[in-house]
């Protein structure tokens, strides 16, 4: 996609379809005259006859309200297109990604190929009662600093890019193409930007930032929406090599052999029960002499059918995306590959299928991790706490300072927080605050959780150190984390819980339904800024 900074005036725009923000209960006809005088003057009876019909559709500004209309050769752009983004006081960058993914579900015809200008206008500068509010609000911010200002728009333009990418996405590898499901997706190729004050040059750069993220987010959907018998922890292994030759990284892939050398008695344990062969999976960026190393480590559980701890059939239904940690941090190398940050950056998988066979682990067995702690496994469905435990070891001994995990852990965060957010836990709160405001930015949701001390009580084993299944319906989000914390060697960390917004049962705003990378917006933006 190609992305241009414009300023043709909006009724001699040559793009395929021009589209106006609108704030709540902003009138259409103000907001065009806004944008360009011509409609106050001879364009008149065309904005006329637009507001008549925003009225009838009932069309006020809403988030998420869109209304697309033909222009008829009043303008040279064929089509109009009004974008509802909410209160001007309310608006943030969410909302332009929002409205952004919108617009692309809502393109005219089933494969629309062109080009779309946007003419982007800031809640402070209207004149209509809404905006004056805003103004009140604004004033404090902008005249604290004009490049703050400056960094609104660029994460606005971001959002944009995002969001059309975002949407844009489908999955139809296993579609045959007779059922007509072969058409050519719709696609903007080109991206125009109006009303924005940001220079070329740093237009051109959050564009590409933001086609990267939005991209790998797309690249993690695509290996979670591969059904389980093909993505497999050796083709998991595969996509890690491909991401390391794209962008120059270092990819190591560790056999069950090597992955018994190294004592992963915990990750092994998961093993066991499943014909497939484990893969331990690490992507590096190095940075040589770097002060600061961060690990980001993903649950790649390929396949979670609860091992000998069976699920019913309903909870497995949709356990291909247990690998949905490995994805999103698989993915995010690809924008750290690309974007470069002065810091090392380390991605640590361990991939495997969690599955009864008949060597499968005994609820009741003990296990040795990596780091020497032993674990009764009381329940085998909590298995990604297991295999999770030496990967986090592995980190800390290759020298990280920093860690992230993010796994589809429990279904406790789904109880909480549904699909709508991720808990985040960890033992530094600096980092848990930063994560949470990378999201915020990112438009994904993250709820902390407490991880008090008393939870670590429900993990006592009679015989072991450990167990790994606390008392069930029992903060079980925070107990798993409180599993996690015994294996990260005091070191700085944070655990993003993704079970519940990782799949969507349909869509919504910029995430189709299925498997939604979720994650990888929050990382990147941490890790790249
Ligand atoms: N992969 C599941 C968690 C999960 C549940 C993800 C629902 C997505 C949707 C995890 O391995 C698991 O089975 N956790 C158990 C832990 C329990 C046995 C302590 C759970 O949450 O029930
Ligand atoms: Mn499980
Ligand atoms: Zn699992």
């Amino acid at each position: 996609m190609k992305y241009k900074l414009e300023s043709a005036s909006l009724s001699q725009c040559q793009s395929d379809l021009v589209c106006v923000f609108v704030y709540s209960n902003e009138s259409i006809a103000d907001v065009l005259k806004d944008v360009d005088p011509a409609f106050g003057r001879k364009l008149k009876p065309f904005v006329d006859m637009v507001s008549t019909h925003a009225t009838e559709d009932g069309f006020k500004g809403k988030t998420n309200q869109v209304l697309v209309l033909p222009t008829f050769g009043n303008l040279t752009a064929r089509r109009i297109c009004f974008l509802g983004v909410g209160e001007g006081k309310d608006f943030t960058n969410a909302n332009a990604r929002k409205a952004a993914a919108t617009l692309v579900r809502r393109l005219p015809g089933e494969s629309f190929q062109g080009e779309i200008s946007i003419y982007f206008r800031h809640a402070e500068t209207g004149k209509t009662a809404v905006k004056k509010a805003a103004v009140k609000r604004q004033v404090k911010t902008s005249a604290a600093s004009k490049s703050a200002d400056h960094g609104h728009d660029a994460e606005i333009a971001q959002a944009i890019v995002e969001g059309i990418h975002l949407a844009s996405y489908s999955f139809k590898k296993y579609k045959s193409s007779k059922n007509g499901d072969n058409k050519k997706e719709k696609t903007v190729q080109t991206l125009g930007f109006n009303g924005l004050s940001l220079s070329a040059k740093a237009l051109a750069d959050v564009c590409a930032k933001g086609e990267s993220i939005a991209e790998s987010t797309n690249f993690a959907r695509r290996l979670i929406a591969e059904p389980p018998c093909f993505m497999t922890p050796s083709r998991l292994a595969d996509e890690a090599r491909a991401v390391g030759k794209e962008f120059g990284l270092t990819v190591k892939v560790f056999d069950a052999k090597e992955i018994e050398k190294m004592s992963m008695g915990s990750f092994l344990g998961v093993a066991r029960g499943a014909k497939e062969p484990p893969k331990f999976i690490v992507i590096s960026y190095d940075v040589p002499k770097a002060k600061r190393k961060v690990a980001i480590v993903g649950k790649g559980i390929t396949f979670d059918s609860g091992g000998l701890s069976l699920k019913p059939a309903q909870s497995m239904e949709h356990m291909k995306y247990d690998m949905s940690g490995a994805a999103a941090v698989i993915a995010t190398m690809r924008v750290v590959g690309k974007f470069k940050p002065n810091f090392s950056v380390m991605a640590v998988v361990a991939a495997t299928e969690n599955m009864p066979g008949d060597n499968a682990l005994h609820p009741g067995d003990v296990i040795k991790a990596m780091n020497g702690k032993t674990i009764e496994v009381n329940n085998t469905d909590a298995e990604g706490r297991l295999i999770l435990a030496d990967a986090l070891t592995y980190a800390v001994k290759q020298g990280a300072d920093e860690l992230i995990d993010i796994a589809t852990l429990t279904g406790a965060v789904v109880t909480a927080l549904g699909r709508v957010a991720a808990g985040i836990m960890g033992s530094d709160q600096n980092l848990v605050n930063q994560l949470i405001e990378s999201g915020a930015r990112g438009g994904e949701k993250l709820w902390q959780l407490p991880l008090y001390d008393e939870y670590q009580e429900s993990l006592k084993s009679d015989i072991a150190d450990l167990k790994n299944a606390g008392a069930r319906g029992e903060a079980g989000s925070a107990s798993a984390a409180m599993f996690l914390k015994e294996f990260t060697g005091g070191k700085s960390w944070a655990h993003l819980d993704i079970a519940g917004p990782g799949w969507l049962d349909r869509d919504r705003e910029e995430c189709n339904k299925g498997g939604t990378g979720f994650g990888v917006r929050t990382l990147c933006r941490y890790l790249i800024g």
